[in-house]
């Protein structure tokens, strides 16, 4: 399908109810494609919504029926982290004209138990949660694993959250719009689970995204869209350097789009722990395995670089709102690939070509989407 128009609200610890989140996001993305919601044929919604008390709601359909006032089919796909991509990638298949993708998660309320109990119900909650493996203690171990095997650093994750911060600083809709992060500050910052900083980890905000995907052509097009899954255990996988299911869902999506990964002008990578990031580079074909800490060295994915990863800030500095990322990935990419950025950030000369990588939990379910412009 092609896309017609994308939304996003900033994000920050705003206290709106995730439906206001997803509204907000939606109107902004119809607006975007000159459509109203009459036009829509379904809706795709996805959101975990960590909201405790009377604001949790588990029939989210009837709430989005009753804010459109539509009374199409409204399909909900929770797939925490990847919730966005995996929503896009249905989409992408359900056979309608023209469909609204939205997500809206208020996952920091007052009360930080909540959210992270949340986010941990993203994760084997039998096994690894009562032998202490958290999200930030299970990547630590994997990067563990990938500095021994290919000699990287601490210092090569410091320059990919340095990287994301810088560009965060030039995004409106970044919680980290014009605070640039020191590189010290980054070296400096205190440890989570050694040896993860705390700029080594995303940042959990609320927020809002949506998309409008249709069969009539547009200016942009999905050419290429791949979704893969991989066992909940991550200790029970063959291998832990890596994400086989990035791996599968991007082989899917280049072969879709009948391109190789050089063929990628600009990306956006899922970068819930800085090592996610960098040995993800590897997963994608963007660089060679054992080979993603030379690329962010080399310089080539910084905004000024020929593969600008990250332009938005990432999960790091924009942010990481669970269910919303995926979908904030598109709106980055289009509005990239269209030329439509903020001055000082759009990249020049502008991209035509661009990729987004989402993944849930700790490798668990990944999508790749590949976007092209038409014109
Ligand atoms: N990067 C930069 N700043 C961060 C941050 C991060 N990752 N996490 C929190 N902060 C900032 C907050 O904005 C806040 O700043 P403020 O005082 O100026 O408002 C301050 O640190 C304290 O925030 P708080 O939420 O109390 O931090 P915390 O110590 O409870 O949590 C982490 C920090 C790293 C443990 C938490 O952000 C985390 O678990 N991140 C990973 C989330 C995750 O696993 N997501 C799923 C991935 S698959």
């Amino acid at each position: 399908m092609y896309i017609k128009g994308v939304g996003m609200t900033k994000f920050d610890y705003s206290q709106k109810p995730w439906w206001k989140q997803a509204f907000e996001a939606a109107l902004e993305a119809l607006e975007d494609a000159s459509m109203g919601i009459s036009d829509m044929d379904a809706i795709v919604i996805s959101a975990v919504s960590s909201a405790a008390g009377g604001e949790h709601q588990t029939h989210k359909v009837s709430v989005v029926s009753d804010i459109f006032k539509t009374n199409v089919p409204i399909i909900e796909l929770p797939s925490v982290c990847a919730g966005g991509g995996v929503a896009v990638w249905t989409a992408n298949r359900l056979g309608f004209n023209n469909v609204l993708v939205v997500s809206g998660e208020k996952l920091v309320d007052n009360r930080s138990e909540v959210t992270v109990d949340w986010i941990l119900s993203a994760s084997e909650r039998m096994i690894e949660q009562t032998e202490g493996l958290l999200f930030p203690v299970q990547n630590a171990l994997v990067w563990q694993q990938y500095m021994q095997k290919y000699g990287a650093s601490m210092d090569d994750l410091a320059l990919v959250a340095f990287k994301n911060h810088q560009n965060a600083a030039l995004n409106p809709k970044a919680y980290f719009y014009q605070r640039p992060v020191s590189l010290d500050k980054i070296k400096n910052s205190p440890v989570v689970a050694s040896p993860l900083r705390l700029m080594d980890c995303s940042l959990s905000v609320n927020g809002g995204a949506a998309a409008v995907l249709t069969r009539d052509k547009t200016d942009v097009k999905i050419i290429g869209s791949g979704f893969a899954t991989d066992h909940m255990l991550t200790f029970g996988r063959k291998d832990l350097h890596h994400f086989l299911a990035t791996g599968k869902a991007a082989h899917q999506a280049f072969q879709q789009a009948g391109l190789k990964p050089e063929n990628i002008e600009i990306a956006e990578v899922h970068d819930a722990f800085t090592s996610v990031e960098l040995f993800s580079y590897e997963d994608l074909g963007l660089c060679a395995e054992g080979k993603g800490a030379a690329l962010i060295r080399s310089g080539k994915i910084n905004r000024d670089g020929a593969l600008p990863v990250n332009t938005s800030g990432g999960l790091k500095a924009k942010g990481h709102p669970i269910s919303v990322t995926g979908l904030a990935q598109i709106y980055e990419i289009t509005k990239q690939i269209r030329g439509r950025c903020e001055k000082e950030r759009q990249i020049n000369p502008v991209p035509r070509t661009g990729l987004c990588h989402n993944i849930g939990g700790t490798g668990g379910s990944v999508t790749v989407h590949i976007l092209q412009r038409t014109v």
